[in-house]
C-alpha cells in the first residue's frame, strides 16, 4: 500500500526511514540535520566510518535513537537542468533504497521527497520519478509513505498517483 502523509519523518515508527543525504554521509541542513538530531551522534559517528555514498547510491544504518529500525542515506542528484542525467540518478535513489530494503526485509518504508529542497530538483518531475518507483516495488512491502513536510506536497503526490485531479489550468 502507498500512502501519501504530511509528517516529520524523524517521527514515524517505521522499520526505515530514507535520509535525503550528501555524498560525506556526515550530515548537513533539511531532513538529513533532522535525522541526526533525532538520531543522535551515534547515527553520526556510524556514518563516520561508511566511506561516503556516490550520488544515485544508498548506505543502510540503525536508526538509534530515532522510532525507525533503520536509516537507509541515498544522496540525491544536485538539479541542474534536467540535461545531466538527474532523472536516472534520482531514480537510482529510490530504487536502490528500495533494494537495501527488500535486503534487510523491511517491510514499511518512509521516503521525504529527495533532492527537492537544498539540492533544487522540481517538486513535480520528483514526486513523478518517486511515485512510479514506489508502484514498482509496492507489491514488496506492507506500507510505502511518501512523507511530505508541506500540504502543497501531498497535493503534488496525490496528483502524480492520480489520487486527485490535476489542479485547472486557467
Ligand atoms: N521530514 C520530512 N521531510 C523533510 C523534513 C523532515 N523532518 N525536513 C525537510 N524535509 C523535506 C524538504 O521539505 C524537501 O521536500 O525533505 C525534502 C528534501 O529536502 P532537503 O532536506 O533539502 O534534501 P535535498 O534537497 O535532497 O538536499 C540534500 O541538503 O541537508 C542537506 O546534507 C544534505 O547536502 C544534502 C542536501
Amino acid at each position: 500500500m502507498i500512502q501519501i502523509r504530511e509528517a516529520d519523518i524523524t517521527t514515524l515508527s517505521v522499520d526505515a526511514i530514507v535520509n535525503a543525504a550528501n555524498e560525506t554521509l556526515l550530515g548537513g541542513g533539511g531532513v538529513d540535520g533532522a535525522i541526526h538530531r533525532a538520531a543522535g551522534p551515534e547515527l553520526l559517528d556510524h556514518c563516520r566510518g561508511l566511506g561516503g555514498c556516490r550520488t544515485g547510491s544508498a548506505r543502510i544504518t540503525p536508526g538509534f535513537a530515532l522510532p525507525a529500525r533503520f536509516v537507509i542515506h541515498t544522496v540525491g542528484p544536485v538539479w541542474k537542468g534536467g540535461q545531466s542525467g538527474e532523472a536516472e540518478r534520482l531514480r537510482s535513489c529510490y530504487l536502490e533504497s528500495f533494494r537495501l530494503a527488500e535486503e534487510s526485509r523491511i517491510k514499511s518504508i518512509a521516503f521525504p521527497a529527495i533532492s527537492t529542497g537544498v539540492y533544487g530538483y522540481p517538486s513535480i518531475e520528483a514526486a513523478s520519478i518517486a511515485t512510479q518507483t514506489m508502484l514498482e516495488n509496492e507489491s514488496d512491502f506492507d506500507v510505502i509513505i511518501a512523507c511530505c513536510f508541506s500540504a502543497a506536497d501531498v497535493t503534488v503526490y496525490e496528483t502524480a498517483l492520480g489520487r486527485k485531479p490535476p489542479a485547472p489550468s486557467n
